[in-house]
C-alpha cells in the first residue's frame, strides 16, 4: 500500500531530492569537521556551513550573517533564546499554544530560579491571540514575550507585527517560535520587529532532522548569555568562550552533513519562492477545509479563514479516540498522522481536547498534492461511515 505521509508538523518529508545529494556529497567528497582545520576537506566543510549560513540570511532577511546561530532543532534554539536570555527572579509572557519546548524551560527556570510565566489565553473557537491580553499581561519584571507563530494543534497563524510592536513599545525582548511557519511562508526577519527567531531547520526548511536555527537582531547577543560552552576552533588559547558570533553560540562540532542538507532544502524554497509555496498550501487547506465540512462527526479546530494558518489540521471523529484513529488510517489506508497532545497541553486544554486524549493531527508540506488532501478526506469520511452505529458491522471490518 502507498504511504501517505501527513506529519509534515513533525518533520518534513519528502524533502527535495536535492538534500540527500547535499549530504552524500558531504561524505562522498568532504567529511571534515568546519572551521577545524587548514587542509582542504576541512576549509570546503567551512564553506558549506558559510553557504548555508547565507541560505538562511536571505531566505529570512536577517542581517548580518554572524547573527545566524546554528543548533541542532528547534528545542536547542528556543533553550539558548529562553536560558540565554531570561534572569532569576523576570517574568516571562507566553500563549496558551505554546510548545513543550517553551513551557518546560520555563517550567524550569520557574523551579531553579523563581521566574514567573504567564500563559495568555486565545479566542476559544478560532485560537487566535488578541495583541491587547499580551499587553495586558505585561508587567514591570517582564523581560521577554515568547510567541508561537504557528500552532502545532490547530495552525493559528498570530498577528506578530501588532505584538512586536507592544514589546517594543514596552522595552520587552520578543522570541518568535516559528516552527511550524518558517519555509511556509515569507517572512521578514529584518522589518518583522522581533528580537529572536528560533525554528527547527528540519521541517518548514526541508533540511534533515539534528539542524536548528536561532535568529538574533543585531545588539540582542549583548543580552544573551551561551548556555553551552566548548571549542569553536577559534580563539583557542582564551579560557571563556569567545565573544565573536556565531562562534559564541556555536560551541562543539557543527552538524556539517545534516547542514549541507539545510541548505539544499533552503536554496529549494529560495528557488521556488516563498509566496508561490504559500499560495499553494493555501489552496490545499482551502480543498481540505472543505473536505473535512462534508463529514459528518468530524470536528476540527483553529480558524476557518486559511488565511489565518497554515496546513495544520487537528481532527476527532465521533466514535474514535484519537489514537485509534491514527491507528485505523495508517493500516488500513497508508495515512500517517500523529494523534494525542501534540507536545502543546494547554493547547489543547484551550480547544476542549486535553481531558479527551487529544487529536488527530494532519500536516501538509510542499510535496503534498491535491489528490492526497482527497484521499485523506475520502478515508476520513469512510471511518465516520462505519462509526454510525446503524452501520456497525462495517466498523469490525476497518
Ligand atoms: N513539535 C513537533 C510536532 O508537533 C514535533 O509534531
Amino acid at each position: 500500500m502507498k504511504r501517505l505521509y501527513f506529519d509534515n508538523s513533525a518533520t518534513s518529508h519528502p524533502k527535495p531530492v536535492e538534500v540527500a545529494a547535499a549530504v552524500h556529497d558531504y561524505f562522498d567528497r568532504v567529511h571534515a569537521s568546519a572551521g577545524r582545520g587548514a587542509y582542504r576537506e576541512a576549509v570546503e566543510s567551512r564553506a558549506i556551513l558559510d553557504a548555508a549560513r547565507d541560505a538562511v540570511h536571505r531566505l529570512f532577511n536577517c542581517a548580518p550573517h554572524d547573527h545566524v546561530i546554528f543548533t541542532f532543532n528547534g528545542t536547542d534554539s528556543l533553550n539558548l533564546a529562553i536560558r540565554g536570555l531570561v534572569r532569576p527572579g523576570d517574568h516571562v509572557v507566553t500563549t496558551v499554544l505554546d510548545h513543550n519546548s517553551v513551557l518546560r524551560p520555563l517550567a524550569a527556570l520557574a523551579a531553579q530560579h523563581g521566574v514567573r510565566w504567564t500563559p495568555v489565553p486565545v479566542d476559544p473557537r478560532t485560537t487566535l491571540l488578541d495583541p491587547g491580553a499580551v499587553a495586558a499581561a505585561l508587567e514591570p519584571g517582564t523581560r521577554l514575550v515568547a510567541v508561537n507563530h504557528a500552532s502545532n494543534v490547530t495552525g493559528v497563524l498570530q498577528p506578530l507585527a501588532d505584538v512586536a510592536a507592544i514589546c517594543r513599545a514596552r522595552g520587552v525582548r520578543l522570541l518568535v517560535d516559528a516552527a511550524q511557519s518558517a519555509g511556509h511562508l515569507p517572512i521578514d526577519f529584518a522589518n518583522l520587529g522581533a528580537d529572536l527567531l528560533a525554528c527547527p531547520g528540519h521541517k518548514g526548511l526541508l533540511g534533515p532532522l539534528g539542524t536548528g536555527v536561532l535568529l538574533i537582531r543585531g545588539g540582542v547577543e549583548d543580552e544573551l548569555r551561551t548556555v553551552r560552552e566548548g571549542g569553536t576552533g577559534s580563539w583557542s588559547e582564551e579560557p571563556r568562550q569567545p565573544a565573536a558570533l556565531p562562534d559564541r553560540f556555536e560551541a562543539g562540532s557543527h552538524n556539517a552533513p545534516g547542514l549541507a542538507g539545510l541548505r539544499a532544502g533552503v536554496e529549494w524554497l529560495l528557488k521556488h519562492g516563498l509566496p508561490a509555496i504559500r499560495a499553494r498550501e493555501l489552496a490545499l487547506c482551502e480543498r481540505l477545509a472543505a473536505r473535512l465540512d462534508a463529514i459528518p462527526g468530524l470536528t476540527w479546530y483553529g480558524p476557518r479563514a486559511v488565511r489565518q494558518r497554515v496546513a495544520v489540521f487537528s481532527v476527532r471523529l465521533e466514535g474514535y479516540e484519537p489514537g485509534e484513529l491514527a491507528a485505523l488510517l495508517e493500516s488500513r489506508y497508508g495515512i500517517l498522522t500523529r494523534s494525542g497532545l501534540h507536545c502543546a497541553p494547554l493547547a489543547h486544554r484551550a480547544i476542549g481536547t486535553l481531558d479527551l486524549g487529544g487529536t488527530t493531527r494532519l500536516s501538509a508540506g510542499p510535496f503534498t498534492a491535491a489528490d492526497d488532501v482527497d484521499a485523506v478526506a475520502a478515508a476520513l469520511a469512510e471511518l465516520a461511515r462505519a462509526a454510525r452505529p446503524d452501520i456497525a458491522e462495517l466498523r469490525s471490518a476497518v
